[in-house]
């Protein structure tokens, strides 16, 4: 099997992780915050262990600023519907995911706020002067999705960010695609709120993700209400950072699943991590820019990006690109909207969508010569354009 499909989720996930993540579930562990017994006692210790590793990890000084959620999705629809009030201004951009796009939709649906989206340029880069312009002394929020998971681009954060500072309005990063492998400092880079994904270049299990409070943020809706494991006697919610916003039993082998994800970003490198995934990018870019019926989707190699490249093969359906990959050669992508139709709207992929490599640290050079010649192999079949 050929995993190129870290975009959606990373495999495989390093050793250290793994090895923790059996060890929890065959040694037992409680859950944080409930019981006085030992197994409790481990959890919460183990939990807030890794809440603290975030902190450092995204440079902020308060433990309580990292808010553990189920996934990006999860962190997301909490940011947004515990932030905003009726009759706010947003403006997302074009290179959203559904995650971001699909509740704003729904609330200016529901007449609850106004929204905006902002272009973006055939690279996938957000089109500053157009952003700016649609920023006014209304918009309370800004939604940017930091790395594109279907092109790769990177956004300029900081000149985002400080346009949205001198509008006098907040920003929500998107980093579901970046927080792992592009440096994120919340104290010293215009960002409000942060979100990222466990289970992507974070290493962590599926069903994780945190939110970030940034310093500016003092006030936040709980999105999830209901058991926190203290103050019990109290109707209402507690107010306290972070249990407000972590009803329910937290995902506990998850959790320190992304802290040994973290230990083991530290011990590479974010550089490190990068630099060899953009290499396996670089190799499928050269190799597939001498297929006159192959168009590649986004930013060069060298432009500010992740490891994720889109492509299509002239008169295939993407789709079925992917089916004959996995099925024919065992290869995993991931072919079609990806989850994000704002930007195959902007591609002018829409609704077919793109076949989407997403090389990871632990993919080969072998890797990517064997999908190489898989696309070679496909690409000289002579398809029928009807
Ligand atoms: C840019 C972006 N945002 C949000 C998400 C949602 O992440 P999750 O699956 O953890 O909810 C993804 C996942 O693919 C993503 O790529």
């Amino acid at each position: 099997m050929i995993y190129l499909d870290n975009a959606a989720t990373s495999f495989p996930k390093p050793e250290n992780v793994t090895k923790k993540v059996m060890e929890i579930l065959s040694l037992g562990i409680g859950t944080p915050g409930r019981g006085n017994h030992i197994s409790a006692a481990k959890a919460t210790l183990g939990v807030n262990e890794v809440r603290g590793k975030f902190r450092d990890f995204f440079n902020l000084l308060e433990d309580f600023r990292i808010i553990f959620t189920y996934s990006a999705t999860d962190a997301l629809n909490m940011a947004i519907k515990g932030f905003l009030n009726k009759g706010d201004h947003v403006v997302i951009t074009h290179t959203e995911h559904n995650s971001v796009s699909r509740p704003l939709k729904a609330m200016e649906r529901d007449g609850f706020i106004s929204l905006d989206i902002a272009p973006c340029n055939e690279e996938g880069y957000v089109i500053i002067d157009e952003f700016k312009k649609l920023i006014t002394d209304k918009t309370k929020l800004v939604v940017v999705n930091h790395g594109s998971n279907v092109t790769g681009a990177v956004q300029p954060i900081e000149e985002l960010g400080q346009i949205v500072r001198e509008k006098g309005s907040y920003l929500l990063l998107d980093a579901a695609q970046t927080a792992g492998v592009v440096p994120i400092d919340m104290r010293n880079m215009p960002i409000d709120m942060l979100v990222a994904a466990g289970h992507k270049s974070l290493y962590g299990l599926q069903g994780t993700g945190v939110l970030v409070l940034g310093e500016r943020i003092f006030k936040l809706r709980p999105f999830r209400e209901g058991g926190t494991g203290f103050d019990s006697q109290s109707e209402c919610q507690p107010v306290n950072w972070p249990e407000a916003y972590e009803s329910g039993t937290h995902n506990v082998p998850g959790i320190i699943s992304m802290g040994e994800g973290l230990n083991f970003i530290n011990d590479t490198g974010i550089k490190n991590i990068a630099e060899r995934e953009l290499s396996h990018v670089a190799r499928l870019y050269e190799y597939l820019s001498r297929f006159d019926n192959i168009k590649i989707y986004g930013p060069a190699p060298d432009k500010p990006r992740t490891a994720v490249l889109s492509f299509n093969i002239l008169g295939w359906e993407a789709e079925d690109v992917g089916v004959v990959l996995n099925q024919n050669y065992d290869i995993h992508t991931r072919a079609g909207l990806q989850c994000s139709p704002l930007t195959h709207q902007f591609l002018d992929t829409f609704p077919v969508g793109t076949v989407r490599v997403s090389p990871g640290y632990f993919t080969t050079e072998k890797d990517i010569d064997n999908f190489c010649n898989a696309i070679r192999r496909i690409a000289q079949v002579d398809v029928p354009v009807y």
